[in-house]
């Protein structure tokens, strides 16, 4: 299958995501805005990841607005942020896809990364005040101090899923 990871990033996690899977399924990964949408016509596989910021998925607008591009092909996406909750994870998802997009484009969500110091001023300020809006402790500190989810092993379901589209 002829595929390419697009993913965006601002701080890094969700590249080190795009890149560890690239090695793993042996396909390209490029950072979105270094794209051009007729670019990705040749492709017939096409891996999605985007992290969340401030409730919204980066890439999802972008993904609904050229749908009709990306329908035919075989898709997946997957999202990075620093929810520990999956229900919320869902909720998110679901506010921007249709049940029959999500069916065409399965979702998988892993946890990703913030380093407090190397945050900008106002992400810095946001993540603070985040962290009062934030009920779950576990979640707070970690906004608060920053946290470290990146694993390898978290691509494990998102390898095995596109194992299983690619033996197709
Ligand atoms: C200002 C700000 C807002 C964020 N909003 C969310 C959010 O709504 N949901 C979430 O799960 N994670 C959120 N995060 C955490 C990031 O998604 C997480 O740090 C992710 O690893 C960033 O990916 P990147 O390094 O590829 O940019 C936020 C982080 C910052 C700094």
């Amino acid at each position: 299958m002829n595929g390419i990871v697009v993913y965006y990033s601002k701080y890094g996690a969700t590249r080190t995501y795009a890149e560890w899977l690239s090695q793993e399924i042996g396909i390209p990964a490029v950072e979105y805005k270094t794209v051009k949408l007729d670019g990705l016509d040749p492709y017939n596989f096409i891996v999605f990841g985007s992290p969340l910021y401030l409730g919204r998925i980066v890439l999802a607008k972008t993904i609904k607005k050229h749908w009709h591009r990306f329908k035919s092909k075989r898709l997946v996406l997957f999202t990075v942020g620093s929810t520990r909750d999956p229900i919320q994870i869902d909720a998110v998802v679901k506010r921007y896809f249709t049940p029959a997009q999500l069916n065409a484009m399965p979702h998988f969500y892993m946890l990703g990364r913030s380093e407090i110091g190397r945050l900008n001023p106002l992400d810095g300020f946001l993540t603070k005040t985040a962290a009062a809006f934030t009920k779950d402790p576990e979640e707070k500190r970690m906004l608060k101090e920053g946290f470290d989810g990146m694993r390898r092993e978290n691509l494990s379901r998102l390898v095995g899923h596109i194992k299983t589209l690619t033996a197709k």
